[in-house]
């Protein structure tokens, strides 16, 4: 039987609870997932690619069939190099639908071999997003349950 490789790429500037409870199912259902990170030379991030990689590293150790990696440039260019069947996304709320929607199916144009496949997260995490920690980190609020250990002493660290 073929091994099943999904990818689950993304900012995770930085990687929250609500990405690690999509890790987690995805560890489960998928025999090798590989959280890649894009290096995006647009955006302004709070965490260089190199700490994003080492945070998700620490916090995925749990999962001995989890890698982290970065990629560049297209995301089906990097699934078909990486030989993956599949993407894996998150959709918290209706809301992320639509652009995810519109992604998967331009994936699909430029790759039809490679699915996405859609997971929800707890509900616990329906509202957590990368960018909402990274303001309450700056403004002072407590990231507490919202983010790994690790991960809240590295966003304490930045903004002190
Ligand atoms: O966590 P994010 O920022 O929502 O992740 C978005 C990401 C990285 C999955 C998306 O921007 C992406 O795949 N970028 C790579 C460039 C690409 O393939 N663009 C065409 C998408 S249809």
């Amino acid at each position: 039987m073929k091994a099943v490789l999904a990818i689950y790429p993304g900012s995770f500037d930085p990687v929250t609870n609500g990405h690690l409870d999509l890790i987690g199912r995805g560890a489960k259902i998928f025999d090798r997932l590989v959280v890649a990170v894009l290096r995006n030379m647009e955006k302004d991030p709070l965490f260089s690619v190199s700490e994003r990689l080492e945070m998700l590293r620490e916090v995925t150790q749990p999962w001995p069939n989890v890698e982290v990696d970065v990629f560049e440039g297209l995301l089906m260019d990097y699934a078909r190099h990486k030989n993956a069947q599949v993407v894996l996304r998150g959709i918290r709320a209706i809301s992320d639908y639509e652009y995810e929607l519109q992604m998967a199916l331009m994936n699909r144009k430029l790759e039809p071999r490679i699915e996405t496949v859609f997971m929800m997260p707890a509900e616990a995490y329906s509202y957590l997003s990368s960018r909402l920690v990274r303001e309450i980190a700056r403004l002072g609020g407590s990231v507490k349950d919202l983010v790994p250990p690790a991960v809240e002493e590295r966003l304490k660290a930045k903004v002190a």
